[in-house]
């Protein structure tokens, strides 16, 4: 660690000492839009059961009873409840959750209901807790909310509801509440990305963008251009088609959207290996042959294949860090060009715009990175999401340019840099700059982002987490209610970090860098 580092480490040790640790406060996170609790406890009862009388949805696909079913999991990981414990006391029991989900539909779709209200009564004959919500996609949420109030007690052995009553009405603050993994710099194996898809739930989270293929790999199989996958690290280092719909699948039932990502034309040379006459040559490979019939016919069969798969309204195109050097020395694309009578850089517009046609006409919209606005924003297709990830002030340009925003940008919100530290997460702000409430609608919301140049296995949770959290508070939590200095939620941020731990994620401590190990002997809760 540098000097810098050094530095950084002696601040971040002297907010959590002075946090407060020890009060018994308010343990949500990301905290709820409002809560009203009191002081009481209620016991779980050992036949704690989910209820959905007078529901209008019928769960026939049972996504709300899988969804209790880990409630219960989450609450019970830690420590084994005594069914026998001489603590139980019946005026004390709560029984069950009764849950009135008001849509009967359950199609995951952009921009849906998300919202919810809990109570927990501190009284009844018998204590029922009730959750409403529109979707049951808004009940997951509040599940996950219930999850946070329920506690282990060592003298009783009893699973604990404290500070009953409870009244919490929630929503989110923004629609899109992103995390983005790149499979390409590395491989994810499937219960990895599993793992990270049920971590963020814990944290309202709701985007899962799966970078899925680069420069470097190309692990996804693509049915109608079968070589393609073999710019693979390795034979078993890909995903079938199917693989790719299990993911999809465990996400939707978890609330969680899946936006897939091919980047063209810039971060495609994996895809010479299976089809050589992509690349403008073998020695100049990059970006991707503008001048090949091919390539765009390559690009459709991929967006078709998705389009059976990845059922999430967008879909992503990159158009990033083009540089179009190959272009003009390869001599068949320099006569393509001249031919055309386009420059480069004009060439560089008409494959984006090209692609973004077979996008839509599948079905899709398309999110761009932001180049492509910074370049040719006036010529993009209206209903293309701009995605920022340059530490420029671009999302009020986005915006006042009437086009939609998600906000990454990389000094304040990309995990792969270990030293954005967690209060930088929690204060990036993505309506920075922007005043006008029209304008501000158009911010879809924002992403954090984890590029996999060192990342496998081995080291993706502890980059996540806890630093992915403190972002996804700013996304959820209505902003009147966010802190204004971070450090007045060290403390809560600090107790969701053990918490996580406790549920098997293995989030880093608060304390210093990105995925910093613990600094000495010590509490959980101080670290
Ligand atoms: C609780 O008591 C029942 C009946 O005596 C017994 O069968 C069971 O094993 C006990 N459970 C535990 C966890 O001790
Ligand atoms: C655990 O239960 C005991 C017995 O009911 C109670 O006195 C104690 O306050 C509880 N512990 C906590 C931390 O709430
Ligand atoms: C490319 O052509 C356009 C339109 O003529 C022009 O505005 C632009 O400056 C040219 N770009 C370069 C890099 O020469
Ligand atoms: C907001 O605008 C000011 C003045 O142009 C700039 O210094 C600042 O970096 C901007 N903030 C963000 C978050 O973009």
């Amino acid at each position: 660690m540098g000097e810098r580092g050094m530095k950084l480490l002696g601040l971040v040790l002297l907010v959590l000492s002075s946090a407060g640790y020890g009060v018994v406060g308010l343990n949500i996170w990301p905290m709820p839009k409002s809560v009203n609790h009191g002081q009481q406890s209620l016991l779980l009862s050992k036949d704690f059961a989910l209820d959905t009388e007078g529901s209008k949805y019928s769960d026939s696909s049972s996504i709300l009873k899988d969804g209790f079913s880990r409630l219960l999991d989450l609450i019970q990981v830690s420590h084994n409840v005594d069914e026998n414990s001489t603590y139980y006391d019946h005026s004390q029991l709560l029984k069950r959750l009764h849950v009135v989900i008001f849509s009967p539909d359950d199609k995951l779709q952009f921009g849906i209901d998300e919202s919810y209200k809990l109570t927990v009564p501190s009284t009844g004959n018998p204590i029922y807790a009730h959750l409403e919500a529109h979707t049951v996609y808004g009940a997951l949420h509040g599940l996950q909310t219930f999850s946070q109030l329920c506690n282990f007690n060592f003298t009783t052995r009893i699973i604990e509801v404290r500070q009953v009553p409870w009244i919490i009405i929630d929503q989110p603050r923004f629609q899109y509440r992103g995390l983005l993994i790149d499979t390409s710099r590395h491989y994810q194996p499937l219960p990895m990305i599993k793992n990270v898809i049920d971590a963020m739930t814990y944290t309202k989270l709701n985007v899962l963008h799966w970078h899925i293929v680069d420069s470097q790999s190309f692990p996804l199989e693509i049915p109608s251009y079968p070589k393609l996958w073999k710019g693979a690290y390795s034979s078993s280092e890909r995903y079938t088609m199917a693989d790719a719909a299990e993911v999809v699948d465990f996400a939707r039932r978890r609330g969680i959207h899946v936006l897939a990502e091919i980047d063209v034309p810039g971060h495609a040379g994996s895809w010479g290996v299976g089809y050589p006459s992509l690349l403008p040559s073998p020695t100049c490979q990059q970006p991707l042959d503008v001048s090949n019939e091919f390539t765009f016919k390559v690009i459709d069969g991929i967006l078709s294949d998705f389009s059976k798969v990845f059922n999430f309204r967008f879909v992503h195109l990159g158009g990033d860090e083009v540089d179009t050097t190959c272009w003009a020395l390869v001599p068949h694309i320099r006569e393509w060009l001249n031919k055309k009578g386009l420059n480069e850089s004009e060439a560089y517009e008409y494959f984006v715009l090209r692609a973004q046609k077979i996008a839509l006409s599948h079905g899709y919209e398309v999110i761009n990175w932001e180049e492509t606005f910074n370049h040719f924003g006036s010529k993009l297709n209206p209903s293309t999401v701009v995605h920022n990830w340059l530490e420029g002030n671009v999302a009020p340009r986005v915006v006042a340019a009437g086009l939609r925003c998600i906000v990454s940008n990389q000094d304040k919100w990309y995990l792969d840099h270990l030293d954005a530290t967690w209060d930088q997460f929690y204060m990036n702000e993505p309506l920075a700059n922007i005043t006008n409430s029209k304008q501000q609608k158009l911010v879809i919301g924002g992403e954090v982002c984890l590029w996999g140049e060192h990342i496998d296995g081995s080291d993706i949770e502890q980059t996540i987490w806890p630093r992915a959290a403190a972002a996804a508070e700013r996304m959820w939590t209505p902003f009147n209610n966010l802190a204004k200095d971070p450090r007045q939620v060290t403390g809560r941020l600090a107790h969701f970090r053990c918490l996580l731990n406790q549920r098997g994620v293995a989030a880093a401590p608060l304390a210093g860098l990105g995925r910093a190990v613990p600094v000495e002997p010590g509490s959980c809760y101080k670290q």
